[in-house]
């Protein structure tokens, strides 16, 4: 199979669409919650130096590992891995990179479809006059599944993204990126700027949008050396730039032989990060901030970013009135979806690449497998969405999938095939120079940083597995007692302090009291509310026990049909190798 494969049209559409594939919701709504949860200033620092040695060497390794494989015809990662070593486990290894991109679009394309629904939304003024319960109650509903609506928004979402894939590289998804990233930098340029100059007491804010951005970029060293913040980082840095998913691999995989990829790869990764550590933090943190107080931001992306984006967000620009709010949504939620489909593309293209190669498949038929596919995969979190199936999917694909891969992946290059190898591979073409630092970081640093990362967080996905914190929130219901005795303990802790500030809603005014005590109080209180509540009569334990249950087993069957998945592409791996052996194209 060495006929030339459909490429890319221009420099520019290959750079634009690389960015495309990195820039995505990741930025918009991952970014800032990952941010605040991991204390703000506390969380830069970390990022920062997880962008430098995990994310431009990989840039540089997916790059090149994808234009070494094109030279031999191969678009996905399954025959790119074989082709750098010919030991059988690669191939197995390269599903990975089928696999992720499925699984992560399965989830990720109802997401996209939202943004579209709410573009709409905004146009046709629903959330007008309407109060913030109102709104947040417009986004449960929409995800309980109370109208067709979603079910309707999603199917023409998957439709766009398979018929985009249909037109190929150069006719469907260059297009859409050259269309979408500059429309995207448009509205969030627009959407920063308004959110920077929000004036406390103007147009309903409490703060100066400022304050949201000073809480973020105020560089905090107290925590800089807790694990956590750590694996936060990297996982962040890898699923925003799109590393150990194997779409860069298949999208470098078209790139002609000797062709630049260190620039490319600097260009889309730069990009990238511009759109994140800008856009991203400029937008979504300080109009919340503004509006709601930093605690209070806090607290509401304990559950993720999706509350603040599409609950909090609508409301707030209805507050800046008439077509200003109208164009801030369309803004919003257009910039998005931009963001989201030019991502959802990427995912499309390694699962249709493996069945060009291997079975000959025309692009038009390989685009319909991967929407059908992606709306099979996508129906469990469509239709159990409430029962925590997207969340499944998104740790174990979107995170635990990503560094197991990648971990696995540098062994591959640095160490199998080589540095002496892989960094001619590297430097071959290369319009800039790259520092010869990064040969000795390749080989030295990322892999071990990335090791780290990956047995610190084994303890932790071990749990995940063992549903660790739902058997804990049963055991709570079922023993009130535990709980008590745990408000006592924290009581003590606080002891000597004021109750009216123990009892303060928002702890911001109080500047004098350390950070620590602030933590104390706060667990304190928490532990109230739930002591409050599951000792209230109207609090029904039994049920709440039984929905727990009921989440255990819709996240075991989520385990087994993303098991399933990876079988499967496995064993069509099998075939086409047995396949390739027959004619003797190993
Ligand atoms: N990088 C994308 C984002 O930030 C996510 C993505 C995952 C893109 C997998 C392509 C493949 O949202």
């Amino acid at each position: 199979m060495s006929k030339q494969k459909a490429g890319w049209g221009s420099r520019v559409g290959l750079i634009l669409a690389m960015a495309g594939n990195a820039v995505g919701l990741g930025n918009f709504l991952r970014f800032p919650v990952q941010a605040i949860q991991n204390g703000g200033g506390a969380f830069m620092i970390p990022y920062l130096v997880c962008f430098l040695l995990l994310g431009i060497p990989f840039l540089f390794i997916e790059w090149s590992i994808g234009r070494f494989g094109g030279k031999t015809a191969n678009h996905s990662t399954p025959f790119i891995l074989h082709s750098l070593d010919k030991r059988k486990i690669w191939k197995y290894i390269g599903v990975f990179g089928i696999f992720t991109n499925l699984a992560v679009a399965a989830y990720y394309c109802y997401l996209e479809s939202w943004t579209l629904s709410y573009v709409w939304h905004s146009i046709v003024g629903t959330f007008d006059g309407k109060t913030q319960s109102d709104i947040a109650a417009v986004f449960g509903d929409y995800v309980s599944l109370s109208t067709w609506e979603p079910i309707i928004f999603w199917i023409i979402c998957l439709l766009l993204n398979t018929w985009i894939l249909s037109k190929g590289l150069s006719g469907g998804v260059e297009k859409a990126a050259k269309i979408g990233m500059p429309l995207l930098l448009i509205f969030g340029a627009f959407l920063a700027y308004k959110a920077i100059t929000i004036q406390a007491g103007s147009e309903g804010a409490i703060y100066d949008g400022l304050k949201g951005l000073n809480f973020l970029w105020t560089p905090q060293f107290d925590s800089i050396w807790e694990p956590k913040v750590w694996l936060a980082a990297a996982g962040q840095i890898f699923f925003t730039l799109s590393i150990g998913m194997g779409s860069i691999q298949c999208y470098a995989s078209y790139v002609n032989k000797n062709e630049d990829i260190a620039l490319n790869a600097m260009s889309a990764g730069w990009m990238n990060g511009f759109v994140e550590v800008v856009l991203g933090s400029a937008i979504l943190i300080p109009i919340a901030v503004g509006y709601l107080g930093i605690d209070q931001v806090v607290e509401m992306t304990k559950n993720g970013g999706l509350g603040l984006g599409f609950k909090t967000l609508p409301y707030l620009f209805v507050q800046w009135g008439g077509l200003m709010g109208v164009f801030a949504g369309v803004a919003w939620f257009g910039l998005l979806f931009f963001a989201g489909i030019t991502s959802s593309l990427a995912m499309g293209t390694p699962v249709m690449g493996f069945m060009e190669d291997e079975f000959d498949w025309k692009p038009k038929n390989a685009a319909w497998l991967f929407g059908g596919l992606v709306f099979i995969l996508g129906l469990p979190t469509v239709l159990f969405f409430n029962e925590g199936v997207f969340d499944e999917f998104d740790y174990w694909a979107g995170t635990v999938s990503l560094v197991t891969f990648a971990f696995i992946e540098i062994i591959l290059f640095a160490w199998v095939f080589g540095m002496d190898k892989g960094w001619a591979e590297i430097t071959e073409g290369s319009d800039i120079k790259i520092p010869i630092i990064f040969r000795f970081i390749i080989k030295w640093i990322t892999p071990f940083l990335l090791a780290w990362v990956f047995f610190a967080s084994l303890p932790g996905v071990y749990d995940n597995l063992n549903h660790k914190e739902s058997k804990e929130k049963i055991n709570q219901l079922s023993h009130p007692n535990l709980l008590k005795a745990q408000l006592i303990k924290d009581s003590v802790a606080l002891n000597g302090i004021d109750s009216s500030i123990i009892n303060a809603k928002s702890l911001d005014s109080f500047t004098k009291i350390s950070e620590a005590t602030k933590l104390n109080i706060k667990k304190y209180q928490q532990t109230k509310m739930e002591w409050d509540r599951i000792s209230s009569p109207k609090t029904d334990v039994k049920a709440e026990v039984e929905k727990i249950e009921k989440s255990i087993l819709f996240k075991n069957w989520s385990r087994a049909l993303l098991l399933l998945l990876w079988v499967i592409i496995a064993f069509f791996v099998y075939i086409a190798y047995k396949k390739r052996l027959k004619a003797g194209r190993l």
